[in-house]
């Protein structure tokens, strides 16, 4: 049987997930994951290379002889990895997992994103995008809504790019802070949206361009602190499924959102083989979208790719012949959930290279790395998110019992996490 040699790209616990997903299918060959972290050795070769240095990764793709490219992380993508591939005769053959510099716009220009949205007549908050020109635009554009504000740079800013504010005035305010450079080039737009009010949920899409699959749901986790309170962080746990998408709702996601997104994307030309992570959020039993993403979730992967029976690696295969429409997907019934260990002070300021104890006794749990690595025979932290304690259950309340089961033989100094995951769902 013929396997593939694979390149993942990024470091965190959703490329650890995705590595772990992959090493499982027998069409998997020789697995590299650049630049990898303190766990993904164990599912391939890390490759200290960065995935935004193109150049290096072509060098490193013809010298081993690759097969294909799974890009796990948003910045690849928006800085046009899969053009450069397409565009290098000695690349064009080798597929890469991902939309075009086009296809990533949906998450890298929020104003592309809403626009889009708008032309394929996609449910999502009303908007108004302004520049410093066009200010009083955006002025009169507030006055018009009602609080709570949502100002949004248009750019990547590493998920710290949106702000809700409570009052006229202080929107206003940030309006001109934003405008004059409060996230660098990224808010030179800002898109003001109307607030919608409901919960929220991740869905995911995989796509080979025309046909579509849709993975499990799941809900993360954003805010540092028990009860969404505190500063958002980049994710501390999530649940899969999500109780109230339930089939009608997701009849709803599939023929107003989904099939619009694929179909539209197709329409205009924008190639696109990867996934689609769609931000709704659930206003009254109608699901409209918060935002688009061009790749999988951190830590929602680490609750959907468990709940994944299908070969990942064939579905990846598919995608880059277009045959994902010949494909179905097998999902396991029962709930999975993460709890994310991480570092005293994060979100803000925190240490790093704290010696990790306790992951060999752990038995109930899958623990993904995130901000790990391997310092001599020990391993130590070396970021804010650590490790992820992913759990099955008949129920959610006891895939929690599991993780927290597993996390109470893990120690770290300063470790932190949420008991709460997952508290707001049935
Ligand atoms: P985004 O980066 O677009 O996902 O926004 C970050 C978070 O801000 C989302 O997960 C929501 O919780 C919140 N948010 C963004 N847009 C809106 C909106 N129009 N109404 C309410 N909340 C929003
Ligand atoms: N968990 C949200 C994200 O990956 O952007």
């Amino acid at each position: 049987m013929e396997t593939i040699d694979i390149l993942l790209l990024g470091s965190g616990g959703r490329e650890a997930t995705l590595a772990w997903k992959m090493r499982q299918s027998n069409k998997l060959g020789k697995l590299y994951i650049a630049p990898g972290n303190g766990g993904t050795h164990e599912f391939g070769e890390n490759v200290a290379l960065s995935p935004l240095d193109f150049d290096a990764v072509k060098a490193f793709v013809l010298e081993k002889g690759i097969n294909m490219v799974v890009v796990g992380n948003e910045d690849p993508l928006v800085a046009g990895i899969y053009d450069y591939f397409k565009n290098d005769k000695d690349l064009a053959d080798v597929p890469v997992i991902g939309p075009s510099k086009e296809g990533a716009q949906l998450e890298g220009s929020k104003d592309f994103a809403k626009a889009f949205m708008i032309r394929h007549n996609i449910p999502t908050a009303r908007y108004l995008s302004v520049t410093k020109d066009t200010i009083e635009e955006g002025y009169s554009f507030l006055e018009s809504l009602e609080a709570p504000y949502v100002l949004k740079a248009d750019g990547l800013a590493a998920g710290k790019g949106v702000l809700i504010l409570p009052t006229l005035d202080e929107a206003k305010k940030e309006l001109g802070e934003m405008l004059n450079g409060m996230f660098g080039a990224s808010s030179a737009t800002v898109v003001i949206e109307e607030f919608l009010s409901g919960i929220e949920c991740s869905v995911f899409v995989l796509t080979d361009g025309n046909s579509y699959k849709v993975l499990p749901v799941a809900k993360d986790y954003k805010r540092i602190g028990e009860g969404d309170t505190g500063l958002n962080t980049g994710g501390m746990g999530a649940v899969s499924p999500v109780c109230f998408a339930d089939e009608m709702f997701m009849e709803k996601v599939r023929t107003r959102i989904i099939e619009p997104t694929v179909n539209g994307l197709k329409a205009e030309n924008i190639t696109y083989k990867g996934f689609i992570f769609l931000g709704l959020i659930n206003v009254k039993n109608e699901p409209m979208v918060i935002e688009y993403n061009v790749r999988m979730g951190d830590p929602e992967t680490e609750v959907v790719m468990p709940r994944l029976r299908s070969d990942l690696v064939e579905l990846f295969k598919a995608v880059s012949t277009g045959t994902l429409a010949d494909c179905s997907l097998e999902i396991d019934p029962r709930y999975a959930v993460t709890v994310m260990m991480v570092s005293g002070g994060y979100p803000g300021n925190y240490e790093k290279g704290k010696v990790i104890t306790g992951i060999e006794d752990v038995t109930d749990s899958i623990l993904f790395h995130a901000g790990t690595k391997k310092d001599g025979d020990k391993l130590v932290t070396a970021g804010g998110r650590v490790i992820a304690a992913t759990s099955y259950g008949a129920t959610k309340d006891e895939a929690l019992a599991h993780s927290f089961a597993s996390i109470a033989k893990v120690n770290f100094e300063g470790m932190y996490f949420r008991r709460d995951i997952g508290a707001d769902l049935k």
